[in-house]
């Protein structure tokens, strides 16, 4: 077991979460609704990276939503940060050694579709690693070839899916398209994606679903559309305009969650 699970699983005191949950930016809503048990900096854990983007917290909550044990991770390291596809790597390794098999993954992101517009919410189906990194480089044993076939794992994409239904929220599926930032897309990228058969895009994500799937975790993702991409309105982008978005689609994909937990949807 890492440092940090160790770390981590005293801090537990006999809870057992059942999912992990990697909140993005302007996302953080979520963590408001958790009966906290213990709120931990990740500054206080063994081998946690240290996050430099405003509007990302760094802190691990333990507590209770929908009468379930969860952790939160409540803000994530970027690859843009440091040129490091595995910054999430501690993290992810943590949740693993804990034993808990499930990680949700939110994340804000550009549209690349006229009819996905801000506010929405998206279930990533399945990713493009268009930046070319990957977080395994370096990896030495023959675990680092990854299947990736179904990395979004069917059934909790199914849970999230009839949980938006229950809600009478309208959901979108597609593929989540990884540039590694931090400058935005130019309009002919965006153009590019759209080609390549993305749905959004977005500067996170994918490297910690490549780390869970190594970690043997289940993962399923969504990303809350906080703009369009590059060229379609003639609009600048900014991330001012991303934290300022993100908490309306937020509010929905929170919704959301808490009612795939009540479904029971991460019981074991
Ligand atoms: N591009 C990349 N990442 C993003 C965007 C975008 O348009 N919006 C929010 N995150």
């Amino acid at each position: 077991m890492s440092a940090a699970a160790d770390f981590l699983k005293g801090r537990l005191a006999g809870a057992r979460p059942i999912v992990a949950m990697v909140l993005g930016s302007g996302l953080g809503d979520l963590a408001e609704w958790v009966e906290i048990a213990a709120r931990i900096p990740f500054a206080e854990i063994p081998g946690f990276p240290q996050s430099s983007v405003s509007g990302h917290a760094g802190e691990i909550l333990l507590g209770r939503l929908a009468g379930r044990e969860v952790l939160i991770v409540s803000g994530r390291v970027h690859y843009y940060e440091r040129g490091d596809a595995a910054a999430m790597r501690p993290v992810i390794e943590a949740i693993a050694g804990l034993g808990i098999g499930r990680l949700l993954l939110t994340n804000s992101a550009g549209s690349v579709r006229q009819d996905i517009p801000p506010g929405s919410v998206m279930i990533i189906e399945d990713h493009i690693a268009f930046s070319g990194m990957n977080p395994l480089i370096g990896e030495a044993s023959d675990a680092r070839f990854v299947g990736m076939t179904s990395a979004y794992d069917p059934d909790l994409r199914a849970g999230l899916a009839a949980a938006a239904e229950t809600l009478g929220e309208p959901v979108f599926g597609g593929v989540y398209m990884w540039f590694s930032g931090p400058s935005f897309e130019t309009p002919a990228e965006i153009r590019m994606a759209r080609l390549l058969g993305a749905d959004a895009v977005g500067m996170s994500t994918v490297p910690e679903t490549i780390l869970a799937r190594f970690f043997g975790l289940k993962v399923v993702a969504a990303s809350v559309i906080t703009n369009f991409g590059a060229g379609m309105t003639g609009a600048e982008l900014s991330h001012a305009e991303t934290k300022e978005m993100a908490p309306r689609g937020g509010a929905r994909l929170s919704r959301i969650v808490e009612t795939m937990l009540q479904e029971g949807a991460f019981d074991d």
